[in-house]
């Protein structure tokens, strides 16, 4: 089986932490959110995987390079600027000579993506979209089907009044090849928006494959939190935490002073120091090379790489992004921090605010 994965959005409702990282380069629990599903996909034999990528492109090639590592075959499609989603689909070209998944690359899933395949070729569909339940879908495009899933309507964002399933599309389609001749060249173009309701239009044979197995989007930070939460707690069978055995994981060369006082699941890479008295109340996760300075606080927080905290510093249900250096005494409360940023000595950064990259809180 082939794949597109489409990774050249903006990620805007992600920012800052989307100013320098791709979104689908941000760590999950220290490891790319991409790795997993390659990993996934390569668990489901498809080994021949186009990345649709755009804006920052580079890191990304960086790190997955031509996949060999992975041991699938990865290649690069790169649009100058976005298409969107059917766009940067269309610019793969003769990539897709096959059913084809498409994937939004910010959608953690356990999807099992051999029985759709097999569901896809069973209905005969010109298109599959997986669907997931969602608590409330006012917020969402709904995807309405008659008893044996062939989609009849899609509803963007409906009133209470309009609501008639709680299913949303989950970012996860099959495609056939002859899709693509429905797709404009070098224009932008969105599978939600335009190319699917043409399939319908032209009465095409469009199925839905609904599951209620585990989906996150994480573009938005609180799901971003929450994936790592529900991986923490073995929600998703993509990740078993430290195979249950303890609450606490961590990588090589990390010195924690013995006063430390770790509670809750943590997770902290490699050459970590943690200092004396210092107190982590997870879930939190630490990426490598951070030093937590004496008597801080850290709660309920995600911390990227090379991070570091001053003496005394508190910090509760923050992302801090790579290269940031906390003053000592300075407190953090829900907010997000781009990459370096400097927050000097007793700073109060409150409640949601959002710090671009290279800000410096003096
Ligand atoms: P927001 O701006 O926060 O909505 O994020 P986004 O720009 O990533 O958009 P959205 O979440 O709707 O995109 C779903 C998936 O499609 C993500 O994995 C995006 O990276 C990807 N995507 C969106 N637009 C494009 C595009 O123009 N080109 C490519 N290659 N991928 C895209």
């Amino acid at each position: 089986m082939k794949a597109v994965i489409l990774s050249g959005g903006f990620g805007t409702r992600l920012r800052p932490l989307t100013i320098n990282t791709p979104k689908s380069m941000i760590p999950v629990l220290n490891i790319p959110f991409l790795e997993y599903l390659i990993k996934r996909l390569k668990s489901h034999k498809v080994s021949d995987i186009a990345l649709a990528v755009s804006y920052l492109a580079e890191p990304i090639k960086n790190y997955f390079g031509d996949g060999s590592r992975f041991d699938v075959k990865l290649s690069y499609t790169v649009e100058e600027i976005p298409l969107g989603t059917a766009g940067a689909v269309k610019n793969a070209g003769g990539f897709i000579d096959e059913p084809t998944l498409v994937f939004n690359g910010d959608v953690f899933t356990d999807l099992d993506l051999t029985d759709m395949m097999e569901n896809h070729k069973r209905n005969k569909a010109m298109l599959t979209i997986a669907l997931t339940p969602v608590e409330d879908p006012t917020s969402y495009g709904l995807v309405e089907t008659d008893s044996n899933n062939r989609i009849l309507r899609f509803l963007e964002k409906p009133s209470p009044d309009e609501i008639t399933t709680n299913m949303i599309n989950a970012g996860t389609y099959i495609l056939e090849p002859e899709v693509m001749s429905l797709i404009p060249a070098q224009t932008n173009c969105s599978f939600e928006r335009d190319i699917f309701p043409l399939l319908l239009r032209n009465k095409e044979d469009v199925f839905a494959y609904p599951t209620d197995c585990y989906w996150m989007d994480i573009g938005k930070p609180e799901n971003y939190f929450q994936v790592h939460y529900d991986l923490l707690n073995g929600k998703s069978n993509q990740y078993h935490f430290n195979n249950g055995r303890k609450k606490m994981v961590t990588g090589t060369n990390c010195i924690i002073h013995p006063s430390a006082r770790i509670s809750g699941t943590v997770v902290i890479g490699n050459n970590c120091i943690i200092g004396q008295d210092v107190k982590i109340n997870g879930p939190v996760v630490i990426g490598s090379n951070c030093q937590i300075s004496n008597y801080s606080i850290i709660d309920d927080s995600i911390l990227w790489n090379s991070v570091h905290v001053e003496p005394l510093a508190k910090i509760k249900h923050t992302i801090i992004a790579n290269d940031c250096h906390i003053g000592s005494g300075s407190i953090i409360e829900q907010a997000v921090l781009g990459n370096n940023t400097i927050v000097g000595y007793g700073k109060h950064i409150k409640a949601g605010q959002l710090v671009s990259p290279n800000t410096i809180v003096s």
